[in-house]
Formats: C-alpha cells, sequence, structure tokens
C-alpha cells in the first residue's frame, strides 16, 4: 500500500502517514502562471494499492478536480486499487433538489471521482449518507464519535458533562457518543416560520429533560457536523445560555469557521471551540487520523 499525501494539507497527511506506516508516494504539483494545476506521479505504482488523502476546504472545485486528476493518472499508470479520502466531502449539503432544476452536487462529485477510476471514496460525518445509497459499499462514510468520545473523555470530568445536538437529524448520533461516554444527552428542534420557513428559533426536544439536565450538570458539550458561518450554532448556544450557567463548549467535526463565526460563538455565550482536524483550523484538537487509518486497513 502506498499514501500520497495531499500537497495542500499535510498535517493530517502526516498523521495518517504515522499510524498506517506507509511508504509515501512522491508527488510533483505546480501552479502554472495561468492558475491551472500541475501534477506528475513520480513513483512507480503499478500494481500498488494508493490511499489519496484530499483536501477539499478552502477551495473545494480544485480539490474536486485533485481527486479525480489523481484518481485517473494512478489508474492510467497501473495502480491495482485507489482510494480517495476526503476527510471533508464537498458539496455534501447539496444533496437534493431543494428547488426545481437544482444540482444535486453531492452526488455529481462522487460519480466524477468514480468515473475518474476511484475503486472507494471514503469520508468522515458526511453530512448526510442517503444520496450516496447508490454508490454501496464504494462509497464509506465513517462516524467520528469514538474520536469525540475518546477526547472527552480524556479531558472533561463526565460527572459533569451532557451533550446537545443542535437538530432532530444529529439527535441519533450525538445519543451514541453519549452511550460511548455514558452521559445523558438532550437536543433543539428548529421552529420555523409557518409562512417563510425561516428558523426562527431553536426549542429543547424534551423540555423536562433539558431542565433536569441545565439544572444538575457544569458542562455542556453542543457538537454538529459543520459549522460553516456559525449560525446554528450561535442560535443553540444562545438558547442555552438563557438558562445554563455552566460552560458552553462547541464541537464540530468540519471546523470551516467563516469569517464571523466565531465572534457569533462568543456574543452566544461560547466557552471553548473544538473541531476534528479533517479541515485545517486553529480549534483542531481532536484527530480522526486513526479512525481514516483503521478504515483503510480493513480495505487493503
Ligand atoms: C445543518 O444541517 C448542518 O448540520 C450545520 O448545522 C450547518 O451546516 C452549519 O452551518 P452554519 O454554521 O452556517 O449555520
Amino acid at each position: 500500500m502506498l499514501l500520497l499525501v495531499d500537497p495542500y494539507y499535510d498535517g493530517l497527511g502526516f498523521r495518517v502517514a504515522k499510524s498506517l506506516n506507509v511508504k509515501l508516494v512522491s508527488l510533483v504539483h505546480k501552479v502554472f502562471p495561468d492558475g491551472e494545476s500541475y501534477f506528475r506521479i513520480v513513483d512507480d505504482v503499478s500494481g500498488e494499492k494508493v490511499v489519496c488523502l484530499v483536501s477539499v476546504f478552502p477551495e473545494q472545485d480544485k480539490g474536486v478536480l485533485r481527486a479525480i486528476f489523481l484518481s485517473r493518472t494512478l489508474k492510467e499508470l497501473g495502480a491495482e486499487k485507489v482510494i480517495i479520502v476526503f476527510p471533508y466531502f464537498p458539496y455534501a449539503r447539496q444533496d437534493k433538489r431543494f428547488l426545481p432544476g437544482e444540482c444535486v452536487s453531492a452526488r455529481i462529485v462522487a460519480e466524477a471521482v468514480f468515473s475518474a477510476g476511484a475503486d472507494y471514496i471514503v469520508t468522515i460525518d458526511v453530512h448526510s449518507e442517503d444520496v450516496f445509497k447508490p454508490f454501496g459499499s464504494r462509497f464509506i462514510n465513517v462516524r467520528a464519535s469514538e474520536a469525540w468520545a475518546g477526547y472527552i473523555k480524556s479531558v472533561y470530568n463526565l460527572e459533569d458533562v451532557f451533550l446537545i445536538a443542535p437538530d432532530k437529524g444529529r439527535i441519533n448520533y450525538i445519543g451514541s457518543i453519549a452511550s460511548l461516554l455514558g452521559v445523558p444527552y438532550s437536543g433543539f428542534e428548529k421552529v420555523r416560520d409557518l409562512i417563510t420557513g425561516e428558523i426562527k428559533k431553536h426549542e429543547p426536544i424534551d423540555p423536562r429533560m433539558f431542565e433536569d439536565l441545565v439544572n444538575s450538570k457544569r458542562i455542556a458539550i453542543l457538537l454538529d457536523d459543520i459549522i460553516s458561518t456559525g449560525g446554528t450554532a450561535a442560535k443553540v448556544a444562545k438558547r442555552l445560555r438563557e438558562e445554563f450557567d455552566g460552560r458552553i463548549i462547541a464541537g464540530f467535526t468540519h471546523g470551516l469557521f467563516l469569517p464571523g463565526s466565531v465572534e457569533k460563538l462568543i456574543k452566544a455565550g461560547v466557552d471553548e471551540i473544538i473541531s476534528t482536524d479533517t479541515v485545517k483550523n486553529s480549534f483542531s484538537k481532536v484527530t480522526v487520523a486513526d479512525l481514516i487509518a483503521n478504515t483503510i486497513r480493513k480495505l487493503v
């Protein structure tokens, strides 16, 4: 097995390489004056199983194109198997035709990468798995629950902790982390304006459970798959802060942290921000390297 590390984010690449203890493929990469990219795979990859770790944030389109170029070139050079790892899957939130005529971009990205030659796509905490079902076992979504549970256990006193899901869609996932930790959890649901569909506020799904937790615990850990503008997490944290005077920790698997997002969290009363290392950011404390490495070991 060989590992090709994306030149744009080698921090996670380094950790995956150490965890897998594999040889790296040498890649020459440059950008021409007109902005087009050049790649050359220097090593012999014929008959090899090659894992490519591709970072897609902040330049999603270029990341997708890198995955396509590398998959096809590796196959043309005789690689036996190509596994594309997108630690953060690009366009994952555009997973339905919400309005007539829209691109279902999440599915099209996966189709393009498979058509280019990838045998598998591996990703972490994809926004929703449904759109990828047509790809069967070739599309592998790894939940970061073990990484989150390991980190939370190592840092906080679990007696004080409860987990919060920001919306109904995440409640089962947060429940699975809570059960790994043996801590309670609760969730919020979005209250929409029935006329405009706009999210007006977030309210606890189970108000009695919520009351009980805010009155008995000292640390609330709000976990979401993505932070982008920070709007969702800030609304939930603000609502939580109305009733909770303990520490509020906001954790995100994919920390995009667009400008202004951190400010929103601070204003909402968040005390600490943490994220995994699927995307390069200054709040990465939880690594997904071992989860990626373990998944790859099962595939090769
Ligand atoms: C929504 O369904 C997602 O799980 C995230 O809550 C959302 O994408 C976060 O985006 P933002 O930070 O812009 O509110």
